[in-house]
This record gives C-alpha cells, structure tokens and sequence, in this order.
C-alpha cells in the first residue's frame, strides 16, 4: 500500500448478490495514549475512512480475505475463525451455516486495528440478517477477546464510529472536540507483532516498577494536551506531543528498529511530530507534516518502507 486512496472497490466492484448482507468496519490510528487506555486512562482514537467490507451469506462455516491471503474454515481452530464464531454466537447465530467473504482495505496486523475492524464489519453483516443490532458491541468484543485477551476495547470502538474521538474504558467513545480535520502519514514497518504481548510486557513493567506506573500517568497527562491542542486546532503543538509520547512509548520498550527509522525519517523530511501508532513492536507509525506529506512518504519510500497518507475529521459524515 504506497498511495493514499483504498486500493481497489470492495470486492472489485461486484454487486450485493439477494441473499447476501454486508457491513463495514474502520482501520484505526491511536493519536495519542495507546497503552496507558489499558489503566484507565484516555486515547485519542481516529476510525480511518478505509477499513474491512465484509459480506455474509447462507454457506458452510468458509472465511475468506483473498487480499490477505487468507482461507480458514469455522471449527479449524485459527484465530479467525474462533473469533467470527465467538460473535457470530453472541449474535444469535450459526457460523457454521454461514460463509464470510472479506474485501480488506488495511493490511492485516500492522497496528491499523485489522482485528477489530474485521470484527466491525462482519458482526454488522450477521446482525442484518438476524436483526441483532443491539448485540454488536458485546459480539465484537468477544472476537476482540480472542484476538488480543483483554484489550481496552479502543480498536473496537473505533473501528464501528470512525473520525476523531476520545476513549477511556469507563465511559466509552466520545467524538473528540476537533478544530480541522487531521491529515495524517502513516507508515508501515512491515514487522507483524502480537497487541498482547506488548500489552503484557508494558503491565508487568509498570507493576514491577512504581517509577514507571509514574510514566504512565505522565503519558497521561501527554494525552490530555493533545485532547487542548486538537480543539484549538494547534498542530503545531499536537506534532510536539506525538515527539514525547514516542519518546514514551520507546522507553517503555514498545519500539523497533524499523519505527525509530520511520519515526526519524518522517521527522528529517520535515514532520511536526511523530509516533508509533497501536501497542508497538512492529505496525505502524503516524506523522503530522501539513506541509510535507509527499515528502515524509518519499522518504520511506526511499528507506524501503510502504506509507500512505489520510485526513480524518471529528466524525465520518
Ligand atoms: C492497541 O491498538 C492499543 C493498546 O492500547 C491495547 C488496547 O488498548 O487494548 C496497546
């Protein structure tokens, strides 16, 4: 994924066939305050405007995603299909009668929330045809489970609302005061990593340590400028607050090589600000560069790595 736009129409185009059903879940950047949301405190989440399209029929428990080369099969025991079949149940209905067809337009466990998003889309798709609405929190967060343990449930709620928002595990999502919309490069370091593991490292550290369960709260208090800085719409400021909840997010061991190469790349090329996005270890990084967006992507592009660029608003209209 080099360029901006979604790659291709959700499934090249083909229409919605009579007995097919169809939903549609966010990719997600955290802006500001991955890891700390697990303690309770805020993020600043954005639902991208590209995601995961899926469709639903009658079948025989098939799960599909030809663009991520994948083919699993309800009762085969991968992750998948454990967590289509976890909230399919949650829905009220029999993963094993459906087949799930997926069109990605993120690339899978690269810290853009490929997880939830799937998740999105096709409890959305199930709960068309059984008319199981109000489920669809509860049956994403038991595919999300199955993914990621006991995530915040950040990736979730941004992949069902899209644009802008804050989340804290109490109260939920919040559409985020936003004085312009955000244009954001996000970088791809190619490296896979597993959210829960990264998840468990930070919390064992941050256990073991008092001085670190302090970091936490100062990354805390990072987030909540960025919360000012968005609403006064001051760029400037927010690009500055990326650079120290890097910095952070680097010293709670949640970098790599490939995003200190992305990070500093962006940030040669002329970028406000920026960070790694998700848990870390691997997925992506976002870069603020109003004014060098070609240029941040021409420079990963020349240190082998893949970005794209997105603007995202307070809410998707
Ligand atoms: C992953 O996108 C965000 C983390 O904070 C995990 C979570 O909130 O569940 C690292």
């Amino acid at each position: 994924m080099t360029t901006s736009s979604p790659p291709t129409e959700p499934f090249a185009g083909t229409p919605l066939g009579p007995d097919e059903s169809a939903g549609f879940g966010h990719g997600k950047v955290i802006l500001l305050g991955e890891h700390t949301v697990v303690f309770g405190h805020p993020a600043i989440a954005a639902g991208l405007p590209v995601g995961v399209h899926a469709r639903v029929r009658a079948g025989s428990g098939q799960i599909l995603a030809h663009d991520w080369g994948l083919a699993v099969r309800v009762g085969d025991g991968s992750d998948v299909a454990r967590a289509i079949e976890a909230l399919a149940r949650r829905l009220g209905a029999d993963p094993a009668a459906l087949d799930v067809q997926l069109s990605p337009e993120i690339p899978a466990r690269a810290g853009l929330g490929s997880s939830a998003a799937m998740a999105v889309a096709v409890a959305r798709a199930i709960a068309v045809r059984v008319g199981a609405q109000a489920a669809i929190a509860e049956a994403v967060g038991a595919a999300e489970t199955v993914f990621h343990g006991s995530p915040s449930g950040v990736d979730a709620a941004a992949a069902a609302a899209g644009g802008i928002g804050v989340f804290t595990k109490k109260d939920g999502w919040q559409p985020a005061a936003v004085r312009q919309p955000i244009k954001l490069c996000i970088g791809l370091s190619g490296e896979p990593r597993r959210t829960a593991d990264l998840v468990a490292a930070v919390g064992l550290l941050s256990r073991r340590s008092p001085a670190i369960a302090g970091v936490v709260d100062a990354a805390a208090e990072v987030t909540r400028a960025g919360l000012v800085a968005l609403a006064a719409g001051d760029i400037d400021s927010l690009g500055r607050l990326f650079d120290v909840a890097h910095g952070i997010l680097a010293g709670l061991r949640c970098s790599t090589l490939a995003l200190e190469r992305l990070v500093h790349g962006a940030r040669a090329a002329g970028a406000l600000g920026a960070k790694l996005t998700g848990a870390g270890g691997g997925g992506a990084v976002i870069a603020l560069a109003p004014s060098h967006r070609l240029d941040v992507l021409e420079r990963w592009k020349a240190d082998g790595f893949s970005g794209l660029q997105t603007s995202i608003a307070a809410a998707t209209p």
